[in-house]
Protein backbone atom coordinates (compact mmCIF):
# COMPACT_ATOMS: atom_id res chain seq x y z
CA UNK A 1 0.00 0.00 0.00
CA UNK A 2 1.86 3.56 -1.51
CA UNK A 3 2.10 6.20 1.36
CA UNK A 4 2.53 9.47 1.24
CA UNK A 5 5.65 11.07 3.48
CA UNK A 6 3.09 13.58 4.78
CA UNK A 7 0.67 10.29 5.66
CA UNK A 8 3.29 8.05 7.15
CA UNK A 9 4.73 11.49 9.82
CA UNK A 10 1.26 11.73 10.52
CA UNK A 11 0.85 8.20 11.37
CA UNK A 12 4.11 8.68 13.63
CA UNK A 13 3.47 11.03 15.19
CA UNK A 14 -0.32 9.85 16.13
CA UNK A 15 1.38 6.47 17.68
CA UNK A 16 3.94 9.10 19.71
CA UNK A 17 0.60 10.95 20.73
CA UNK A 18 -1.04 7.71 22.05
CA UNK A 19 2.33 6.02 23.64
CA UNK A 20 2.75 9.47 25.62
CA UNK A 21 -1.37 8.80 26.60
CA UNK A 22 0.17 5.90 27.74
CA UNK A 23 3.06 6.63 29.55
CA UNK A 24 1.27 9.52 31.09
CA UNK A 25 -1.65 7.96 32.75
CA UNK A 26 -1.03 4.26 32.60
CA UNK A 27 0.30 3.83 35.80
CA UNK A 28 -2.30 6.02 37.49
CA UNK A 29 -5.22 3.29 37.01
CA UNK A 30 -2.80 1.19 39.79
CA UNK A 31 -2.49 3.69 42.59
CA UNK A 32 -6.04 2.35 44.53
CA UNK A 33 -4.45 -0.67 44.56
CA UNK A 34 -1.19 0.52 45.35
CA UNK A 35 -2.25 2.10 48.29
CA UNK A 36 -4.81 -0.20 49.30
CA UNK A 37 -2.19 -2.98 49.60
CA UNK A 38 0.07 -1.15 51.65
CA UNK A 39 -2.60 0.77 54.06
CA UNK A 40 -3.54 -3.08 54.57
CA UNK A 41 -0.14 -5.32 54.94
CA UNK A 42 2.16 -2.35 55.62
CA UNK A 43 0.86 0.96 56.95
CA UNK A 44 4.86 1.58 57.41
CA UNK A 45 5.11 1.86 53.44
CA UNK A 46 2.70 4.57 52.89
CA UNK A 47 5.51 7.45 53.16
CA UNK A 48 7.28 5.95 50.31
CA UNK A 49 4.21 5.31 48.37
CA UNK A 50 3.19 9.12 48.66
CA UNK A 51 6.50 9.95 47.74
CA UNK A 52 6.82 7.25 44.56
CA UNK A 53 3.31 8.80 43.98
CA UNK A 54 4.17 12.59 43.71
CA UNK A 55 7.25 11.77 41.84
CA UNK A 56 5.37 10.10 39.35
CA UNK A 57 3.47 12.81 38.91
CA UNK A 58 6.57 15.31 39.05
CA UNK A 59 8.45 13.02 36.55
CA UNK A 60 6.40 11.00 33.83
CA UNK A 61 3.04 12.21 33.93
CA UNK A 62 3.70 15.90 33.69
CA UNK A 63 6.92 14.88 30.84
CA UNK A 64 3.77 12.54 29.24
CA UNK A 65 1.72 15.92 29.27
CA UNK A 66 4.03 17.79 27.29
CA UNK A 67 4.50 14.97 24.85
CA UNK A 68 0.73 14.46 24.34
CA UNK A 69 0.37 17.95 23.68
CA UNK A 70 3.29 18.61 21.63
CA UNK A 71 2.08 15.82 19.52
CA UNK A 72 -1.24 16.48 19.33
CA UNK A 73 -0.58 20.09 18.32
CA UNK A 74 1.17 18.76 15.09
CA UNK A 75 -1.85 16.50 14.78
CA UNK A 76 -3.92 19.21 14.71
CA UNK A 77 -1.94 21.21 12.28
CA UNK A 78 -0.92 18.86 10.00
CA UNK A 79 -4.90 17.16 9.76
CA UNK A 80 -6.23 20.85 10.18
CA UNK A 81 -8.23 19.60 13.01
CA UNK A 82 -8.10 22.98 15.23
CA UNK A 83 -11.85 23.76 14.50
CA UNK A 84 -12.82 20.16 15.90
CA UNK A 85 -14.57 19.66 19.34
CA UNK A 86 -12.04 16.66 20.12
CA UNK A 87 -9.28 18.76 19.59
CA UNK A 88 -10.84 21.73 22.08
CA UNK A 89 -11.87 19.25 24.61
CA UNK A 90 -7.91 17.65 24.03
CA UNK A 91 -6.10 20.96 25.01
CA UNK A 92 -9.04 21.72 27.59
CA UNK A 93 -8.32 18.34 29.60
CA UNK A 94 -4.41 19.16 29.54
CA UNK A 95 -4.64 22.04 31.51
CA UNK A 96 -7.09 20.75 33.84
CA UNK A 97 -4.74 17.89 34.10
CA UNK A 98 -1.66 19.63 34.65
CA UNK A 99 -3.23 22.76 36.85
CA UNK A 100 -5.15 19.88 39.33
CA UNK A 101 -1.67 17.93 39.63
CA UNK A 102 0.27 20.67 40.68
CA UNK A 103 -2.29 22.75 42.09
CA UNK A 104 -4.05 19.99 44.32
CA UNK A 105 -2.38 16.34 44.23
CA UNK A 106 1.55 16.66 44.31
CA UNK A 107 0.82 19.37 47.04
CA UNK A 108 -1.98 16.95 48.91
CA UNK A 109 0.77 13.83 48.10
CA UNK A 110 3.08 15.48 49.56
CA UNK A 111 1.59 16.54 53.14
CA UNK A 112 -0.28 12.99 53.09
CA UNK A 113 3.56 11.75 53.22
CA UNK A 114 4.59 13.97 56.26
CA UNK A 115 1.30 13.37 58.55
CA UNK A 116 2.22 9.38 57.54
CA UNK A 117 5.65 9.73 59.43
CA UNK A 118 4.27 11.45 61.76
CA UNK A 119 1.65 8.83 62.58
CA UNK A 120 3.98 6.41 62.03
CA UNK A 121 6.83 8.01 64.74
CA UNK A 122 3.78 8.49 66.88
CA UNK A 123 2.51 4.58 67.45
CA UNK A 124 6.51 3.74 68.22
CA UNK A 125 6.54 0.08 68.27
CA UNK A 126 2.60 -0.87 68.75
CA UNK A 127 0.11 -0.71 66.59
CA UNK A 128 -0.14 2.37 63.89
CA UNK A 129 -3.26 4.26 63.73
CA UNK A 130 -3.52 6.87 60.92
CA UNK A 131 -4.97 10.36 62.15
CA UNK A 132 -8.33 11.62 60.78
CA UNK A 133 -6.17 14.43 59.28
CA UNK A 134 -4.41 11.76 57.28
CA UNK A 135 -7.87 10.24 56.35
CA UNK A 136 -9.01 13.29 54.84
CA UNK A 137 -5.94 14.04 52.84
CA UNK A 138 -6.37 10.14 51.22
CA UNK A 139 -9.55 10.66 50.55
CA UNK A 140 -9.11 14.17 48.63
CA UNK A 141 -6.05 12.65 46.85
CA UNK A 142 -8.56 9.37 45.79
CA UNK A 143 -11.56 11.34 44.88
CA UNK A 144 -9.64 13.93 42.98
CA UNK A 145 -7.48 11.38 41.00
CA UNK A 146 -10.37 9.51 40.27
CA UNK A 147 -11.53 12.86 38.59
CA UNK A 148 -8.81 12.83 36.90
CA UNK A 149 -9.13 9.35 35.55
CA UNK A 150 -12.33 9.51 34.56
CA UNK A 151 -11.20 12.95 32.52
CA UNK A 152 -8.59 11.08 30.81
CA UNK A 153 -11.30 8.51 29.67
CA UNK A 154 -13.70 10.62 28.49
CA UNK A 155 -10.73 12.36 26.29
CA UNK A 156 -9.90 9.26 25.00
CA UNK A 157 -13.17 8.84 23.64
CA UNK A 158 -13.80 11.90 22.47
CA UNK A 159 -10.48 11.77 20.42
CA UNK A 160 -11.16 8.15 19.25
CA UNK A 161 -15.55 8.62 18.30
CA UNK A 162 -14.84 12.79 17.31
CA UNK A 163 -18.46 13.20 18.71
C1 LIG B 1 -5.27 14.07 27.99
C2 LIG B 1 -5.21 14.48 26.75
C3 LIG B 1 -5.33 13.61 25.52
C4 LIG B 1 -5.59 12.28 25.38
C5 LIG B 1 -5.85 11.25 26.48
C6 LIG B 1 -5.61 12.00 23.95
C7 LIG B 1 -5.81 10.74 23.39
C8 LIG B 1 -5.84 10.47 22.04
C9 LIG B 1 -6.00 9.16 21.44
C10 LIG B 1 -6.16 7.85 22.22
C11 LIG B 1 -6.02 9.32 20.09
C12 LIG B 1 -6.16 8.23 19.01
C13 LIG B 1 -7.57 8.22 18.49
C14 LIG B 1 -7.72 7.52 17.18
O1 LIG B 1 -6.77 7.48 16.39
O2 LIG B 1 -8.81 7.00 16.92
C15 LIG B 1 -5.83 10.73 19.82
C16 LIG B 1 -5.79 11.29 18.57
C17 LIG B 1 -5.65 12.64 18.31
N1 LIG B 1 -5.46 13.64 19.23
FE1 LIG B 1 -5.39 13.39 21.24
N2 LIG B 1 -5.35 13.16 23.27
C18 LIG B 1 -5.17 14.16 24.19
C19 LIG B 1 -4.88 15.50 23.93
C20 LIG B 1 -4.84 16.07 22.69
C21 LIG B 1 -4.55 17.46 22.40
C22 LIG B 1 -4.22 18.50 23.44
C23 LIG B 1 -4.64 17.62 21.04
C24 LIG B 1 -4.42 18.86 20.20
C25 LIG B 1 -3.84 19.95 20.57
C26 LIG B 1 -4.97 16.33 20.48
C27 LIG B 1 -5.16 16.08 19.14
C28 LIG B 1 -5.39 14.85 18.57
C29 LIG B 1 -5.54 14.62 17.15
C30 LIG B 1 -5.52 15.70 16.07
C31 LIG B 1 -5.68 13.23 16.98
C32 LIG B 1 -5.76 12.48 15.65
C33 LIG B 1 -7.16 12.18 15.23
C34 LIG B 1 -7.14 11.29 13.99
O3 LIG B 1 -6.34 11.52 13.09
O4 LIG B 1 -7.94 10.37 13.94
N3 LIG B 1 -5.07 15.41 21.50
N4 LIG B 1 -5.71 11.41 21.01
Amino acid sequence: MPVSPATSLYDVVLAVHVMAVVIAFGVTFAYPIMFAVGARRDPRSLPVLHRIEYTIERTLINGGLVLVLAAGIFLASDGHHWSEFFVQWGLGAVVVIGAVLGGVMIPTAKRAETLAERDIAAAGDGPIEMSAEYGALTRRLATVGSLLSALVLITILFMAIKP
